[in-house]
């Protein structure tokens, strides 16, 4: 049976209906609605403090945040701020070049960074002097190595040839364009005016500049979307041939933003057309020879991710899945989240509040939190699972020095309706996710998640599932 055919297996759309709630993206365990202000800025200064001398730290991966974009997509699920006030953003490169400052004073200078990544917002919302002013700094204060994976996420509406001759200047060597879809009707129903030749113009520069590993971002479930006209956009990305493609499952939450009910709810696909379109999605990737490496995301088979997946050092962090596991991920910027060691910290979500702790010399926390030993026991599993895709059940009874079946009867009972779906294999000394168990990745991960009910009582949060 082929990969396609067995996702399908029996039943798929029961199985989806059956399973289609709200859930996590564990792209951290515990999940950020759990994080608390009893762990603010001074706690964090002091866990910096307290590790970041210690022998053998771990490398250093930086994620800076810049909010701005210039227009607004209904569809966005990000933090952003909408300006057309140039003011603004340079204000806000003042403040965030005042935390690179504070946050280097407390990382040894040996420390070396081995990943950066820009996220947003639109980086590239920046002027080319004021990418190199952020970037530059950056780079002068902290040590990075020569082969850093250093990437931004770009709009491609907003760029031109002199942003990406910066970001190659800077030693940015990956790129991520959002893209959404070709198809112009969808387009404008998500309002944004990204003609087809713009994508095209910002690879071709990017190519030409030496940009070694170019990520194209798609969303499926979007209003207007069909097979079809999804079916066309796929063949233009596939003759692009980006060295990875994500396809995000639109996160459709307009309770958290508000802006999203500018979209037709009548205009979404329904969800058994969502459904077509992801299958018809992974089989036509599949084809293409790209590997479904899962949650959303496609690589070439010689790309580092497929590679991590095989060898299982794949690693799942804020921005998705990465191949740099074990380093201490620090956030730089409004609403960025920081991890390391056993913590979470998350920077202030408004400009004024994140202005206000830079001006008072303190680091930008607002909420955190502190794992205890079973978080991260669950978060181990969880992570395994969702990267590797199965787990070894005594390398984790060696490493937490429990035992599986008893510590986690309960989760094991969550489980079984899955294992009895096919969604799960469980003998004694494995956990394995099945084919058609991919889909519902964040349903297994759910099982083991010690905080679910408590999180999802209190007000809805989580996207859907499927
Ligand atoms: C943080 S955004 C920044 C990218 C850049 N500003 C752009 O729009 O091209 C990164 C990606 O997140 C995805 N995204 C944003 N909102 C989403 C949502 N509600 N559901 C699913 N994916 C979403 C989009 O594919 C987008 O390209
Ligand atoms: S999708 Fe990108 S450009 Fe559009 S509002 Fe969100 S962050 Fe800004």
């Amino acid at each position: 049976m082929n990969f396609v055919d067995a996702l399908i297996g029996n039943d798929l759309a029961e199985l989806m209906s059956k399973y289609d709630r709200p859930g996590p993206r564990y792209t951290s365990y515990p999940t950020a609605p759990l994080f608390s202000k009893d762990f603010g800025h001074e706690a964090f200064k002091e866990e910096l403090i307290q590790t970041n001398h210690s022998e053998n730290r771990a490398d250093i991966s930086l994620y800076a945040h810049i909010p701005f974009c210039d227009t607004l997509c209904y569809f966005c699920g990000c933090t952003t701020v909408i300006t057309q006030n140039r003011e603004r953003i340079k204000e806000y490169v003042k403040y965030l070049k005042r935390e690179v400052d504070l946050l280097s004073s407390f990382t040894a200078p040996k420390r070396k960074v081995v990943q950066m990544h820009w996220g947003g917002g639109t980086h590239t919302y920046l002027t080319p002097s004021e990418i190199l002013d952020v970037a530059s700094h950056i780079r002068e204060k902290f040590n990075f190595t020569d082969d850093a994976e250093i990437s931004v996420e770009i709009d491609p509406r907003d760029l031109t040839f002199s942003h990406i001759q910066t970001l190659r200047q800077c030693g940015f060597n990956r790129i991520s364009m959002g893209v959404q879809d070709f198809n112009n009707d969808v387009l404008a129903a998500i309002n944004r005016d990204q003609g087809e030749a713009i994508t095209m113009k910002a690879i071709e520069q990017s190519r030409s500049l030496g940009f070694s590993s170019i990520n194209i971002d798609l969303i499926y479930g979007l209003p207007l979307q069909t097979i079809e006209t999804f079916d066309k956009t796929l063949e233009k990305i596939i003759k692009i041939a980006p060295e990875r493609i994500a396809v995000y499952n639109f996160a459709y939450v307009p309770w958290m933003k508000a802006h999203q009910k500018l979209i037709n709810p009548e205009e979404l696909p329904t969800p058994q057309n969502k459904l077509k379109i992801l299958l018809m999605t992974i089989k036509k990737l599949t084809d293409a020879n790209y590997v479904y490496i899962g949650m959303d995301h496609f690589a070439k088979a010689d790309d580092e991710l497929t590679i991590a997946q095989k060898t299982k050092t794949l690693h799942r962090n804020f921005q998705g899945y990465s191949t740099k596991a074990g380093c201490d991920l620090f956030g730089l910027g409004m609403s960025s989240i920081s991890h390391f060691t056993t913590n979470y910290a998350q920077n202030a979500k408004l400009l004024p509040d994140y202005y206000r702790a830079i001006d008072a010399g303190q680091f930008a926390t607002e909420v955190g939190y502190r794992m205890s030993y079973d978080d991260q026991l669950r978060k181990y599993i969880i992570m395994r699972l969702m990267c590797d895709l199965i787990l070894d059940i005594s390398d984790v009874e060696e490493k937490f020095r429990i035992n599986f079946g008893e510590y986690f009867k309960n989760s094991l009972e969550k489980l079984q309706p899955l294992e009895e779906d096919g969604l799960i294999e469980r003998n004694e000394s494995h956990l394995h996710v099945t084919t058609q168990g991919r889909l519902f990745l964040r349903n297994i991960a759910m099982c083991f998640d010690a905080y679910l009910s408590k999180v999802s009582k209190e007000k809805p949060i989580f996207s859907r599932t499927i």
